[in-house]
């Protein structure tokens, strides 16, 4: 039953990942099926109907990336692996997990899993056996140095999660190396060893059926091995990511703690192991706080030539910024620096404030939320849905007393972690916590203000938007895997193109409450703009009149 791939017989294509529309699911808040209060891959199994029944029905998702289930202690909810090759049973078993990709691929949806490579639990055998001494078999294994003569830690890093990145082992009078938790040990991805150890774990979940990974923290695998002092950051400088600033880290350059330039030879080894597997894909999570550019530059770097990641996933629209000048000049520099690679585009992940408060600057939330799902399904590139999307969950205001993420834990209250974008789905409004269980009061609180059923009964829903745009995708190459050209960037609006040798669309948005009127260059034949969408544009006399928040999509 594990190797369901005869689904996609006839259907699929090497790069099927460039047309596919990703979907991200937390699967702790997901569904849970067997009410004790977290959700479970059972859960996952029994709602795949909602992402794609496999016969038209549901939202059209052709693949999911599940955020990770493995073995855990849950120190950053399952980012700290305790066994890479076993499913913890807060979420099921391996049967479970083959029947999840069995009914999966029935539905030809495909299935991401997310592998955390970087570091691994302190729990995990070999840090257990790495920490006791310096001469055990796996002393090598994680990034271990002596202090400084007067006790400290080797250099200033500092962990993502706060505090110094290293901590003192009494057993082998030597500190170990954490980009995030203490509980998170780094890998020591030089030794060759460990390589090999982790191309084993890939190999394994490739033969039980899976389809591609998404790499946490893909750009944190090398370190500098002189173990050099990370530089200040220039007074007037600013993180990228969306209040950050509290965070001490965001007060360096964390040029030797990251990014390091032998970490895209790590990247190279894997994807050796990755063309294995035919039709296999990888989306590497590089994440930089240097700035727009530079991370959209070092995003390009990892995907070009076809020797590296398949996709990097980019931090670039988690800004809290948001309008057409920014937006445009994301998608136009990374045109500029990506050259043959392939790009991936997202709105929101679970490390961050949910897109409908995020962008809350506007009056029209509903709007401007399906404004951007659209543009987002318009891009050249492959776009990423996080769960609850469709149902415009928003950030929960957290209380202290229901805090769980340790990031909050830590900066609390300045950063207020974020549970808020990791709320139980909410699939039904008159059942207890929304549908999510049956009762059990669940992990964190089930407390959308919209549900399935409601979004499923209201024409004009976020839902019944995307449902629509992904079938307009399916029918439309050109959305797909069209070229994308750049036709208007003006005040609050932005219009481009998408074009293959047979089709040319023009997509056009307006990120402002007011209403825009605009000249086009280009004759529209047709209108193809959802039927579902409130806020769509229309066509008169070549001008392209844009409400608030309005989105068009035209046929030329
Ligand atoms: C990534 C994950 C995040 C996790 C961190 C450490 O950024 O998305 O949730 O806490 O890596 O593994
Ligand atoms: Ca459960």
């Amino acid at each position: 039953m594990s190797n369901s791939n005869n689904f996609f017989n006839g259907s699929l294509s090497e790069d099927w990942w460039k047309s596919a529309v990703f979907y991200q699911i937390y699967p702790r808040s997901f569904c849970d099926s067997n009410n004790d209060g977290i959700g479970d891959l059972r859960g996952v199994i029994n709602k795949l109907d909602h992402l794609n029944d496999g016969n038209g029905g549901g939202l059209g998702i052709d693949a999911i990336w599940l955020s990770p289930f493995f073995p855990s202690p849950q120190a950053d909810f399952g980012y700290d692996v305790s066994d890479y090759c076993d499913i913890d049973s807060d979420y099921g078993t391996l049967d479970d997990f083959d029947k999840l990709v069995f009914e999966a691929h029935k539905r030809k949806i495909r299935v991401v899993l997310d592998l955390v490579l970087n570091h691994s639990s302190d729990q995990h055998d070999w840090f257990k056996e790495s920490m006791v001494d310096r001469t055990n078999s796996k002393a090598d294994w994680y990034v271990w140095a002596n202090p400084k003569p007067n006790g400290e830690p080797p250099n200033n890093w500092l962990a993502v999660f706060g505090g110094a990145a290293w901590t003192y082992e009494p057993l082998r009078e030597q500190y170990y190396l954490h980009n995030f938790l203490a509980e998170q040990p780094d890998l020591n991805w030089y030794n060759p060893e460990v390589r090999e150890a982790l191309a084993e774990v890939v190999r394994f979940w490739m033969s039980r059926g899976v389809d591609g990974f998404r790499l946490d923290t893909a750009n944190y695998y090398a370190y500098d091995r002189q173990l050099r002092d990370n530089p200040k950051r220039p007074a007037g400088s600013h993180p990228l990511e969306d209040g950050q600033e509290a965070n001490p880290l965001s007060g360096y350059i964390t040029k030797y703690s990251k990014d390091r330039p032998e970490n895209i030879e790590f990247i190279h080894f894997l994807r050796k192991i990755f063309d294995e597997k035919a039709n296999f894909t990888s989306i590497g999570e590089i994440g930089s706080s240097e700035g727009l550019e530079e991370t959209l530059k070092l995003g390009a770097d990892y995907v070009r030539h076809g020797d590296g990641l398949h996709m990097a996933y980019t931090f670039a629209m988690l800004s809290k910024e948001m309008n057409a000048e920014y937006f445009g000049h994301v998608v136009g520099f990374t045109e500029q620096m990506i050259e043959d690679g392939w790009p991936c585009w997202s709105l929101s992940n679970h490390d961050c404030t949910r897109m409908v408060t995020r962008f809350n600057c506007f009056a029209e939330r509903e709007g401007f939320q399906q404004m951007m799902l659209l543009l987002l399904l318009s891009l050249r590139g492959t776009p990423i849905i996080y769960y609850g999307e469709e149902v415009d969950m928003e950030e929960y205001p957290i209380t202290k007393e229901e805090l769980r993420d340790p990031q909050g834990i830590r900066f609390w209250p300045e950063i207020k972690g974020r549970d808020g974008c990791r709320l139980p789905f909410p699939w039904d409004s008159a059942a207890p916590n929304q549908g999510f269980n049956t009762g059990k009061k669940p992990w964190l609180p089930a407390k959308n203000s919209l549900s399935l059923d409601q979004a499923q009964a209201y024409p004009e829903s976020s839902y019944h938007v995307i449902k629509e745009m992904l079938k307009i995708r399916k029918t439309n190459p050109a959305l797909q895997k069209g070229k994308f050209r750049q036709i208007l960037l003006e005040g609050d609006c932005f219009v481009f193109e998408r074009k293959t040798k047979d089709q040319t669309l023009l997509i056009a948005a307006n990120f402002s409450t007011e209403n825009h009127s605009i000249k086009l260059p280009l004759k529209v034949e047709k209108d193809l703009t959802p039927g579902a969408l409130k806020h769509s544009g229309s066509i008169k006399n070549e001008r392209l009149s844009l409400p608030a928040c309005g989105y068009f999509l035209g046929k030329v």
